[in-house]
């Protein structure tokens, strides 16, 4: 049985998503965790299951030391929790700098995608292998390219993998009225204007009044802001 026909009941609160993922998976279920705020509430979620969960961070090699430090207040915080960290190949990286220089993300949508596919993609297909399920942060009212998700759907890329994201109808308020209330640590450069962080480089702070992901990629049109983590095939390439 594919893990995608395993599908939730309809409706089903976070915490009640989260329990029905980790009993149905057990050890193949495994959370993606990039620090964000989002990710902060996953991770106190899957602690509350009671069994030892599989997080993963995607170490890019570009991310900000305050996510690194966010990161491992997590792992402190949930021993019951395996935390794990998945770095891109030392040769893929050498030869993507060799290519297009170490900031040639900036130059175009093709230079972008390269970078992450060789600091993202590739290292979560290790990150994910053995996985029949994986947790992300992912909420509607993020992006256009997130509005029509589903709480649980088979993931993009590997069908007969599901994808589920508990949060996806969670408003910003209710994110953050959840971590005050259960003290989880949170990424400190949320408190400086950034809604949502990724690499160093491609992130940046938003202005009162701008979109949630104004600082991700922010030379690029909103609909090319994917980096291929959430790519769906309806999208087109990411
Ligand atoms: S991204 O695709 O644009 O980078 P975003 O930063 O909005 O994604 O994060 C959405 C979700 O993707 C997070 O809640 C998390 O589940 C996962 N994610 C993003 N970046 C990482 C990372 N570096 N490591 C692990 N998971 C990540
Ligand atoms: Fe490279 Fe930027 Fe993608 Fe990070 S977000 S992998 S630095 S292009």
């Amino acid at each position: 049985m594919t893990a995608s026909s395993l599908l939730p009941s309809a409706g089903l609160e976070a915490q009640a998503l989260v329990q029905w993922a980790a009993d149905t998976f057990g050890p193949e279920l495994t959370l993606a965790c990039s620090a964000g705020v989002e990710d902060s509430v996953l991770v106190h979620l899957a602690a509350q299951t009671g069994q030892p969960v599989r997080v993963f961070l995607l170490d890019t090699g570009r991310l900000h030391p305050e996510t690194h430090e966010t990161y491992d207040r997590l792992r402190q915080c949930y021993p019951g929790l395996r935390f794990e960290a998945y770095s891109p190949e030392a040769a893929d990286v050498e030869a993507l700098v060799t290519e297009q220089g170490l900031f040639g993300f900036r130059e175009g949508l093709a230079q972008r995608h390269a970078c992450c596919e060789v600091r993202k993609l590739r290292p979560l297909r290790r990150a994910l292998a053995g996985s029949r399920a994986w947790l992300t942060g992912l909420r509607r009212e993020q992006s256009p390219t997130r509005s029509d998700l589903r709480a649980a759907e088979p993931d993009g890329g590997t069908p007969e993998r599901l994808k589920v994201a508990p949060l996806l109808d969670w408003g910003h308020e209710q994110v953050w009225a959840f971590v005050q209330a259960h003290q989880i640590p949170t990424h400190p450069l949320h408190d400086a204007g950034f809604p949502s962080i990724g690499c160093a480089p491609c992130t940046r702070a938003i202005q009162p009044g701008e979109d949630l992901r104004a600082g991700r990629w922010w030379w690029e049109h909103p609909e090319h802001k994917e980096c291929g983590l959430h790519h769906r095939p309806t999208q087109g390439r990411p």
